[in-house]
């Protein structure tokens, strides 16, 4: 018996599909089997220095240490703001329009308490980053999942959600370069998505963690590039990827005022923004010499087609992903994605994550992550190729 009995909400947390490979690997680990972890998409290759040097600086300046602005620090946000400007065309105020967050994952969490109450919908994409449900799990609101699946090229089918449920949405989730499915979404889908947001008065959340990491010379779009998507939409950047700097915290929101102002009050009960050193190695990453991001890419792009060959060398069945570092492949007949995954462990030391995971639509494929270097991928496929699955 537990002393302390848990709030409903976490009570109403989904099972954590992720536990029985957790306690395998650790299982397949303690027999001394040189484990090659395909699983986590945190980037194996370290920040650049301009952007550490930028933070060391900023850390030895008193004028640093104390509370941040809650939105974020003026110089931040207009370095977020003259950046969609060149990457993307897009016009934003850095004073109405820009909030800084501890990370991308924050703002996402945070953002339903602000728009959601019990009763509301969420729509929300399956499979899927886990957080958008559970976001609007603890706002006391109801999601209605989208299921993205091949036929449909991983976008979700608008036309397919009731009106009823439609007229209860308060939020729609989107994120293109789609995690887990690698698969990309183009401007006309967009379009479709402000029509249809605009019509039922539907906050669009874009999460655009990924933009960053398209493959030879594929530029992944924003969503605010498309006319009207300003006046429903916000946009969720991330630092994290593009500048192999997930253990900062620092990432933005940005788009119709009225959203970013009502995930600021949310935030300014609950944190104290992000420490301004941060901000400033962050205003570093994003206004400096960007020769850093080539350079992942470049790294991405050989790891992709080295994997992707010999994936298919191995009979497995994949599409080749045009941006993220996930491949999101189909698991071999007579499999399911847990059976495959838990053998690729067992017998291979490989940790590969199932599908189903990330929601039932997700059943009957597993995802790589490519944060490994060349070396170990050619070992996981070697071991994969020994297999014969
Ligand atoms: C789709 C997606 N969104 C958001 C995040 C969160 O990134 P961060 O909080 O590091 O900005 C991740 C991290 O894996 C992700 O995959």
């Amino acid at each position: 018996m537990e002393r302390f009995e848990r709030a409903e909400r976490l009570k109403r947390l989904p099972p954590y599909l992720f536990k029985e490979i957790d306690r395998k690997k650790a299982e397949v680990k303690a027999r001394g089997v040189d484990i090659i972890d395909l699983g986590v998409g945190d980037p194996d290759l370290p920040t650049p220095p301009h952007i550490i040097e930028a933070l060391k600086k900023a850390a030895e300046d008193p004028g640093n240490h104390r509370y941040p602005s809650y939105s974020g620090m003026g110089g931040f946000k207009e370095a977020v703001a003259e950046w969609y400007g060149r990457r993307f065309g897009v016009r934003l105020d850095p004073k109405s329009e820009v909030v800084s967050l501890i990370g991308s994952k924050e703002g996402i969490a945070h953002f339903p308490l602000a728009f959601i109450d019990p009763g509301d919908v969420a729509l929300v994409p399956t499979p899927a980053y886990p957080v958008y449900h559970i976001a609007t799990m603890f706002a006391g609101g109801e999601s209605y999942f989208m299921p993205l699946v091949k036929e449909n090229d991983f976008l979700p089918d608008l036309e397919a959600i009731p009106d009823d449920v439609a007229a209860r949405a308060r939020v729609m989730f989107i994120n293109y370069p789609n995690n887990p499915t690698a698969a990309v979404a183009d401007r006309a889908f967009f379009e479709r998505v402000v029509a249809f947001a605009k019509e039922k008065d539907i906050i669009v959340c874009h999460d655009a963690a990924y933009t960053e990491m398209g493959y030879n010379g594929y530029q992944p779009p924003s969503f605010l590039e498309v006319p009207g998507a300003k006046d429903i939409g916000l946009e969720f950047h991330s630092l994290s990827k593009t500048y192999n700097m997930t253990g900062w915290r620092i990432g933005f929101a940005v788009g119709n005022p009225e959203a970013v102002d009502g995930l600021g009050a949310i935030k300014s009960n609950i944190d104290s923004g992000v420490f301004q050193a941060v901000q400033m190695a962050g205003i570093e990453a994003i206004a400096g010499d960007q020769s850093c991001v080539g350079e992942m890419r470049a790294v991405y792009t050989r790891r992709r087609d080295l994997m992707v060959e010999g994936l298919e060398a191995a009979g497995f069945r994949l599409r080749v992903p045009k941006a993220t570092f996930y491949l999101w492949v189909e698991v071999p007949a007579g499999y399911t994605s847990a059976r495959l995954a838990t053998r690729l462990l067992e017998e291979a030391g490989l940790v590969v994550t199932p599908g189903n995971g990330f929601g039932e639509p997700g059943e009957g494929y597993f995802r790589i992550a490519l944060t490994q270097n060349r070396q170990r991928l050619a070992e996981a496929i070697e071991r994969l190729q020994k297999l014969n699955l």
